[in-house]
């Protein structure tokens, strides 16, 4: 259930957000353009309708979407991954799911919840960093008891040890990422990664 973004241009925003150097206004717009690649990867099998139209010539049937969607970010650093979806699927709803893992023990607290309805909607947990894969799997917890049933993950940089975190635990929930990383380091920090994603979206 692992989909790595596979497109020439994903790899070359990736570089710029590793890079040390990237300050955050450019790693914000980088942000924006590898999560338009990566919304587009996640939605690739949305169910579609027909739908009829006239065009200016004669009647059409046409396509549109059938699902509705909702993009739960996991706070903080799964802001900059919103406005990507939004753009591209101004009718989502938008729900919040606040983890922070702790500096020495790694494992995520939950500080904040606020959801949509998500019954019969494609849930898409946004979180650019998958790495013990403590909060991805808290997040996808709150999401099923909310009363999600199709959620999938969508990352920026996935460890390993993450991947199998949330496989082990939610085994039918796809993850999307534009890379899969080499390990952790003994900090919990992905190797190489891009260090604290949500330190250089916000310059704290
Ligand atoms: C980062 C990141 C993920 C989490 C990943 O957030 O955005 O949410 O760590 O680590 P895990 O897979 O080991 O749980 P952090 O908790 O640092 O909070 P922030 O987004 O507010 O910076
Ligand atoms: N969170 C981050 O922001 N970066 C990592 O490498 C691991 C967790």
């Amino acid at each position: 259930m692992l989909h790595v973004l596979n497109h020439p241009l994903g790899a070359h925003l990736l570089t710029r957000l590793r890079d040390r150097d990237t300050q955050p206004a450019a790693f914000r717009a980088f942000c924006h353009q590898l999560g338009l690649l990566l919304a587009l990867d996640a939605t690739r099998d949305l169910p579609t309708r027909d739908h009829v139209i006239e065009t200016p010539v004669e009647k059409h049937t046409g396509r549109i979407l059938a699902q509705p969607l909702a993009v739960v970010p996991i706070l903080r650093a799964g802001l900059g991954m919103v406005q990507p979806f939004v753009d591209l699927f101004p009718d989502v709803s938008v729900g919040y799911v606040g983890l922070e893992r702790d500096h020495v023990t790694a494992v995520a607290r939950s500080y904040y919840q606020k959801l949509p309805p998500l019954a019969g909607k494609r849930v898409l947990a946004v979180d650019p960093m998958l790495a013990t894969g403590g909060s991805a799997v808290q997040a996808i917890d709150v999401l099923l008891a909310a009363g999600a049933t199709d959620i999938s993950l969508v990352c920026i940089v996935a460890s390993p040890e993450g991947v199998r975190a949330v496989e082990a635990v939610h085994p039918t929930v796809p993850i999307f990422t534009a890379a899969l990383d080499r390990e952790l380091n003994t900090k919990k920090y992905i190797l190489p990664g891009l260090g604290d994603f949500g330190d250089r979206l916000y310059g704290t």
